[in-house]
């Protein structure tokens, strides 16, 4: 087994403490893996694209292609020991993949950007539902967009950023692992409260049968690679995080079983969050495809006509607060260890200094749907919109090309890292080499508009 600790005096900021106990890193992992693309875009895309029949595909990608690139970024990570440039440039000796590793660095950076001022809505949606003032009116489209053609998205993009960096700002073990380790499992209880409640509801069961019960007539080939783009985003692949959070792993965890614990975590949420989203929308006849708006401007209307609607609701929008927050903390980890390694800076200073920046660069988004910049457009679409389809749909499946290339191909000391038995080795490696490239290619081809379906 190769000495990498010599990796570990990458900067003041990093001392030899920061490490991950083994529950606590797993639990963070699942912290970054489930957030609003489990519980805000899960539904909507599962109910565009072919509910039951889409969900067995998004299992199915999640097995072949998500958990081998999830263990292959654990496995960078821990290997090199440093940022995802820092740790490719180790583990190649070529400062090419160090650049292209530089890459997954400024990704979550962006994607945080638009992320915190959607985890902002939230978090003024449970205020909202709490005190009562989202049922006011029975118009939830209307209350959506005067929302959000106010300041206030601006406000608690702001307390997003905040809370975030205050996390991240008290470190590993003291802040990222704490922090998970009492709202993930909280996470799960409150999730299972607003599930027995979502299943009990007249009507609620039709719900149950277009989540579980596949018609594999309704999938199409888009819905193959819809499929297959969300097993990364959901297990937070490509974006440099994993990579990042491999680097406090312990040398004696075993990285496969934690691949597993965090695909099998994301994938139970994803469930929960479906049978909460798809008996509710069934028993209020309200249409589960009808995309993003889903969750804010048709779930409010199912609360309102409930029993102790504003409680659920409230409850409802804290539990995709929170979970939007671990995952936004495992965002700007990126980019906070990044400029602690560079500048040999203290983890306060550079969580200070990126998370300020990120919050400026996130106040235009804030500002672009419906609000003062909603008249402007890039290509079309909302300042929000564009940043999220740029980092989501091009940048992403470029950095998980990088990873499937630099272990399938560069990496000769790849499968010591990953300790894996020689059976599941070859398997990884076939995978790495020949199924999830192709298939990265495919989603990027069709991302960008190269190849397209009807
Ligand atoms: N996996 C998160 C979700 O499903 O909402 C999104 C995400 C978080 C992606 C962190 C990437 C990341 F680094």
């Amino acid at each position: 087994m190769q000495n990498h600790t010599s990796g570990d005096n990458s900067g003041k900021g990093h001392s030899k403490a920061e490490r991950f106990s083994s529950t606590g890193f797993i639990l963070t992992a699942i912290g970054s893996a489930v957030g609003l693309g489990n519980m805000w875009k899960f539904p909507y895309i599962t109910g565009k694209y072919g509910g039951a029949a889409f969900f067995l595909l998004f299992i199915v990608c999640l097995l072949i292609v998500g958990l081998p690139v999830l263990l292959a970024e654990l496995s960078i990570g821990r290997g090199g020991r440093g940022n995802p440039a820092s740790s490719f440039f180790r583990l190649s000796n070529s400062k090419t993949w160090g650049v292209l590793g530089f890459i997954s660095i400024v990704v979550p950076f962006l994607i945080l950007s638009f992320y915190s001022v959607i985890a902002g809505w939230t978090i003024h949606y449970a205020v909202i539902s709490f005190s009562n003032v989202l049922y006011e009116s029975s118009d939830f489209t209307e209350h959506f967009n005067s929302f959000a053609a106010s300041n206030l998205p601006v406000v608690w993009q702001i307390v997003v950023m905040f809370l975030t960096g205050w996390v991240v700002a008290k470190g590993i073990s003291g802040g990222i692992e704490k922090f998970n380790k009492i709202l993930i499992p909280g996470l799960l209880a409150l999730l299972v409260i607003l599930m027995v409640r979502a299943l009990t509801l007249p009507g609620g069961m039709a719900g149950v049968d277009f989540f579980l019960r596949p018609d594999f007539s309704k999938l199409s080939t888009e819905s193959v690679l819809v499929a297959l783009g969300h097993a990364f985003f959901s297990l937070s692949l490509g974006m440099g995080t994993m990579v990042t959070y491999g680097r406090y792993v312990e040398r004696q965890q075993s990285l496969g079983a934690a691949s597993l614990a965090v695909g099998g975590g994301d994938l139970i949420y994803a469930l929960i969050a479906g049978l909460i989203v798809f008996p509710t929308s069934f028993a209020f006849g309200i249409e589960p495809g009808q995309g993003p708006g889903l969750v804010f401007m048709a779930l409010p209307a199912a609360f309102s006509a409930m029993p102790l609607g504003s409680f659920f609701g409230g409850l409802f929008f804290i539990l995709l607060a929170i979970a939007a927050l671990t995952s936004a903390v495992s965002l700007l980890e990126v980019p906070v260890a990044f400029v602690m390694d560079t500048w040999k800076w203290t983890r306060k200073k550079a969580t200070i200094f990126t998370a300020t920046a990120c919050g400026l660069i996130g106040i235009p988004s804030a500002l672009s749907v419906g609000g003062i910049l909603g008249g402007y457009t890039i290509a079309g679409k909302p300042l929000l919109d564009f940043v999220d389809f740029v980092c989501s749909n091009i940048l992403l499946p470029m950095c998980g090309l990088i990873v499937t290339l630099f272990v399938g191909y560069v990496w000769k000391k790849a499968g010591e890292e990953a300790g894996l038995s020689s059976f599941w080795f070859r398997i990884w490696m076939f995978v790495m080499r020949y199924i999830a490239p192709v298939l990265v290619v495919l989603i990027f081809l069709y991302s960008a508009g190269v190849i397209g379906f009807k």
